[in-house]
C-alpha cells in the first residue's frame, strides 16, 4: 500500500515528524520531488540528524529512494550521508536514474537570479541551492541526469553544451563576472569549469555505480509493492509552494502535490491514488519566502530584535504583533541556517479547502496546537472577501490573493498544559476547545482528522488512524 503526505499550506508544516511516526509501518520511504532546499530534522535515541535530501525514513531503517522527480546536488547527497555513518548509521538511499542533477552553476545563477529581480520585488526568497535553475535545465531539455553520471562520455557531452550557455547567462543576462562574484559553499570559478566538473561528477558516477545506488525508480518501487511492502510517499515544501497550484512566482520549481507522486517517481497514478494521501496542516502559518500573505500578523521585517523582548505572559489575540512574537519564540519560527525570524499568520481555510481538494486528502493531520497554547482566543481566516464577494477559496492568482481580505471566525484558546502526558493519554485528554478547533477543521475540509502534533518529540504526536490499515 502507498501512503503519500503532502504539506498543505506553505512548508515547514511538521510534515517530518508525522513521516517519521508512519515510517516504522513502510519499508521504503520515497521522495518525489525538491532537493536540498527541504531542511528536516530526525530525532532517533537522542540524536538528531538534520538532513536536506536523505528521506527521514532512512535513518530509522527503510530504503530511502529519491524518485525521478527530484534534483539531487550529490555534493551535499554525500555529505550527508558520510555524516550519518560517522553516526554508527549505514542508510539504504537509492536514486533514480532519470533525476536530475544541481550542478555548482545553478546555485550561481539562482542567486543572481534572486538579485536580478529584487528590484521588481518578484525574487521568491529561495533557499539559494540551485532548485530553480536545474528544473529549468530539466525543462529545457539540457539538464544532467543522475544516470549520465555513470556514463563519462555523455556526461562530458552534456557539460560542453550546458556549462558555456551557464555562463553567458551569468555575464551577459545578469551582468555578473564569474572571476568577482562570490556565492556561499561554490567556487565560482569552478562552478564554470568544464574539466573541474567533468572531473568532480564523473567521479561521483563511479560512487553511485560501485555502492549500487542508482536505480529504474519506477520499476523498483513496482517490485517492492509487488512484494507486499508499504511505501510512503513524502512530499517536500507545501501545496501553496506548488509550482501550479501555488502562489506563482512565489513557489519553489517543482509540483509538491500529490499527483507528483505518481509522475515524480515513475509509480503508475493508479496505484498511487489507491493509496491515502495525508495533508499535513500547522495549527497557524508560517512563511519564509516573499509574496502576499493575507492573514498575516506583523511585519516580520521589524521583528528581528524586537522578538527578544516578547511577553512571557500571553498577550491580548487583539494585539496582534505580540500574538506574532509569541507564536514565533513558541514555535521556534526562525529560520534554521539564517535565524531569521519567519512571517507567521492565523489559520487560512480558503488555502486549506484549495489543497484538500487539490491533492483529495483522505486524512489530515494538524501540528503545532500546543503553540497557541495560552491565547485568550484564537482565530481562523474562515473565508475572504474580494470585491465585496465572499470567497471560500484561493483564486487562482496571487495578485488577487493579495487583494483579499480575511473573514475572521474566532475560537476560545486553550490553556498551556503538559503536552507530553496530553499526548500519552490521547485525543480526549485535550482541552476540549483545542478538540472543537480541530473539529472544525476537520468539518470544513470533509477530511478525517488522522493525527494531532502537540510538540516535536516522537511522544508528542497523538496518532488516532494508522493510514496503512485504512483499504
Ligand atoms: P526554492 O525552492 O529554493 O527555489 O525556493 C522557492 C520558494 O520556496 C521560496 O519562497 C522558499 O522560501 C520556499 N521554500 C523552498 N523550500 C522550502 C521548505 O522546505 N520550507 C519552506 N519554504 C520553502
Amino acid at each position: 500500500m502507498i501512503v503519500t503526505i503532502v504539506g498543505a499550506q506553505l512548508g515547514d508544516e511538521g510534515k517530518g515528524a508525522v513521516v517519521d511516526h508512519y515510517s516504522d509501518r513502510a519499508a521504503v520511504t520515497v521522495r518525489y520531488q525538491g532537493g536540498d532546499n527541504a531542511g528536516h530534522t530526525v530525532v532517533e535515541d537522542d540524536s538528531e540528524y538534520k538532513l536536506s535530501l536523505v528521506p527521514s525514513g532512512a535513518v530509522r531503517g527503510n530504503t530511502g529512494v529519491l524518485g525521478n522527480g527530484c534534483v539531487i546536488n550529490p555534493r551535499v547527497l554525500f555529505a550527508e550521508l558520510e555524516t550519518l555513518r560517522e553516526r554508527g548509521l549505514d542508510p539504504d538511499v537509492r536514486l533514480a536514474k532519470r533525476a536530475h542533477v544541481v550542478l555548482p552553476y545553478h546555485r550561481v545563477l539562482d542567486a543572481a537570479e534572486e538579485a536580478s529581480k529584487a528590484a521588481t520585488e518578484l525574487d521568491a526568497g529561495t533557499t539559494g541551492r540551485g532548485i530553480g535553475p536545474a528544473y529549468e535545465d530539466k525543462a529545457g531539455r539540457r539538464g544532467v541526469r543522475i544516470g549520465d553520471l555513470l556514463d563519462p562520455s555523455v556526461l562530458r557531452r552534456r557539460l560542453e553544451y550546458t556549462v558555456p550557455r551557464a555562463r553567458a547567462l551569468l555575464e551577459d543576462v545578469y551582468g555578473q563576472s564569474v572571476a568577482e562574484l562570490s556565492v556561499e559553499d561554490v567556487n565560482v570559478e569552478q562552478a564554470f569549469d568544464i574539466e573541474s566538473l567533468f572531473d568532480e561528477y564523473r567521479e561521483y558516477g563511479t560512487r553511485l555505480r560501485d555502492s549500487e545506488m542508482v536505480i529504474n525508480s519506477g520499476r523498483f518501487l513496482t517490485d517492492r509493492l509487488a512484494n507486499d511492502e508499504n511505501l510512503l510517499l513524502e512530499g517536500a515544501q507545501g501545496t501553496a509552494l506548488d509550482i501550479d497550484h501555488g502562489i506563482y512566482p512565489f513557489v519553489t520549481s517543482s509540483n509538491t502535490t500529490a499527483g507528483n507522486g505518481a509522475t515524480g517517481t515513475g509509480l503508475p497514478v493508479t496505484t498511487v491514488g489507491d493509496g491515502e494521501v495525508i495533508g499535513i496542516i500547522k495549527a497557524y502559518l508560517s512563511r519564509v519566502g516573499t509574496g502576499p500573505l493575507p492573514t498575516e500578523l506583523d511585519d516580520v521585517t521589524n521583528a528581528a530584535g524586537a522578538d527578544a523582548t516578547a511577553p512571557e505572559t500571553p498577550p491580548a489575540s487583539s494585539d496582534q504583533t505580540a500574538v506574532a512574537k509569541y507564536l514565533r519564540q513558541r514555535g521556534g519560527e526562525y529560520g534554521t541556517v539564517t535565524g531569521r525570524p519567519r512571517r507567521v499568520g492565523w489559520l487560512d481555510m480558503p488555502m486549506l479547502r484549495h489543497s484538500a481538494r487539490t491533492n483529495g486528502f483522505t486524512g489530515i493531520a494538524v501540528n503545532h496546537l500546543d503553540v497557541l497554547a495560552g491565547l485568550d482566543e484564537v482565530r481562523v481566516a474562515h473565508a475572504y472577501k474580494l470585491n465585496g464577494e465572499t470567497v471560500l477559496t484561493m483564486p487562482a492568482t496571487t495578485d488577487r490573493w493579495g487583494d483579499c481580505e480575511p473573514v475572521y471566525r474566532s475560537f476560545t484558546g486553550w490553556p498551556d498544559i503538559d503536552w507530553t502526558a496530553t499526548a500519552q493519554a490521547g485525543y480526549s485528554a485535550l482541552p476540549e476547545p483545542a478538540r472543537a478547533y480541530l473539529e472544525y477543521i476537520s468539518e470544513e475540509l470533509a477530511v478525517q482528522l488522522y493525527a494531532v502534533g502537540v510538540g516535536p518529540d516522537r511522544e508528542q504526536t497523538i496518532v488516532r488512524v494508522d493510514p496503512f490499515e485504512q483499504s
